[in-house]
């Protein structure tokens, strides 16, 4: 029998007859509180009430999801942690291995979820073996977006090579536009900094540089490189940049105060939030080079007391995974589904791409995890990395410093 069928007629007078019913609740932590954030999230808020359901929100602002970071930790140690916590990558092992997370396996076993997800996202979803987070989605880190109008009024196209866009900034810069709209957030200088680490190292150098942490990556001449093109970047961005949210970077794009943004595929459930339409109105392209920077949002369950609460854990982790939640929900926030089963038709030309290149750079070996997002390493050592891409990024720091800095913070992180 379906467990999550709560509100059948035979469920509903078995219960009354025992006066227990467990009425799902839970609490959810998680960081998405801009425009199309705010619009995905709520899909899930109205699955959860349609199914007999109580949501407590528990909204945390900041990009990357920093500041729900470090209000979760508050949680925890406080010994009152939320049911449900917007979590990812590494992340999950370190709290499974805190001992405070949440067994999901009966959900996942019962729901079929490894014959639906690739197990490269399965991976990141198991601890030792049980399964400890459920996945929502799969953003694209490697993106920039433009503004159409802007690009087709300065004879531009989109870039294809790091030359490119070079040239294009400067055109753009001359013509009196912000080629690059940026928020000077770390983990923006991160975002940035990983697509061009993609780009100008490819697929294998990324992964011995940001994956593997190999000194030799790390201090390379190549990763000199990288930090020159920062350096180039960071003439294309406007005097106010510091502090700036991502989705206020986005907005810069759509109304054509700047030409470029380079930033994951949550950029584009603003662009569709604010109603704009891809391919017309803005355009969106790999960032220059082979590979694929992936980032999967999931939700992990925290060990809490009362059926009302496990209920409330079980009940989500089975609508997040659920096919029409995957659909809605991604059709919202710019991602693409987890599931494999979930048809791409209504999905708009950057969804569709995205699938496309998942598919191939997975054949390929070239589907890589996002450090900037919390995919690829620990948070200490991710955090070191950060710490001197954005140092570099906001001072005028030579390249060849910026190696050797990235190479003692990195030896010094473990
Ligand atoms: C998350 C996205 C979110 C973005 C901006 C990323 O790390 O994976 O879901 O939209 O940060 O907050």
């Amino acid at each position: 029998m379906n467990r999550f069928a709560f509100a059948t007629v035979s469920t509903l007078a078995v219960a009354a007859a025992s006066s227990v019913v467990a009425e799902p609740q839970a609490e959810v932590l998680h960081w998405w509180t801009s425009g199309g954030e705010a619009k995905s999230v709520a899909v899930l808020q109205e699955e959860f009430a349609s199914n007999g359901g109580t949501w407590t929100d528990m909204p945390v602002a900041g990009g990357g999801g920093d500041a729900a970071m470090t209000a979760l930790r508050a949680r925890v140690l406080a010994g009152n942690a939320p049911a449900a916590v917007q979590l990812k990558g590494p992340a999950i092992q370190e709290w499974y291995e805190e001992g405070v997370l949440a067994d999901i396996s009966s959900v996942a076993e019962a729901e079929g979820w490894a014959e639906v997800l690739p197990a490269s996202i399965a991976g990141h979803m198991k601890c030792e073996g049980t399964w400890c987070a459920a996945p929502v989605n799969v953003h694209r880190v490697d993106w920039i977006w433009a503004n159409a109008d802007v690009l087709a009024a300065n004879g531009i196209e989109m870039p294809t090579t790091w030359e490119e866009f070079n040239a294009a900034a400067d055109k753009l810069q001359a013509a009196g536009v912000i080629p690059l709209a940026h928020g000077g957030q770390a983990w923006q200088d991160a975002t940035v900094f990983e697509t061009v680490v993609l780009g100008i190292g490819g697929p294998e150098f990324f992964q011995k540089a940001l994956v593997d942490l190999d000194p030799e990556a790390l201090t390379s001449d190549t990763m000199v490189q990288v930090f020159d093109q920062m350096r180039t970047l960071r003439g294309y961005v406007d005097e106010n940049f510091s502090g700036r949210d991502w989705n206020l970077a986005t907005a810069m794009v759509m109304n054509g105060e700047a030409a470029f943004q380079i930033m994951g595929d949550w950029a584009k459930g603003e662009f569709l939030a604010a109603g704009k339409k891809p391919g017309e109105d803005f355009l969106c392209a790999s960032t220059p080079g082979d590979g694929y920077l992936y980032n999967v949002d999931s939700f992990a369950m925290f060990d809490v007391e009362g059926d009302d609460k496990k209920a409330g854990q079980d009940l989500l982790a089975k609508l997040i995974v659920a096919p029409n939640f995957q659909k809605v929900f991604n059709l919202n926030k710019g991602s693409i589904p987890a599931r494999t089963d979930v048809a791409l038709d209504d999905f708009d030309i950057c969804a569709n791409l995205s699938a496309k290149d998942m598919g191939a750079t997975s054949d390929a070996g070239s589907l890589l995890p996002s450090y900037a997002h919390g995919m690829a390493l620990r948070g200490s050592q991710s955090g070191a990395i950060t710490d001197v891409v954005t140092a570099h990024f906001n001072s005028d720091m030579s390249s060849a410093d910026a190696v050797q800095q990235l190479a003692d913070a990195v030896a010094n992180s473990y």
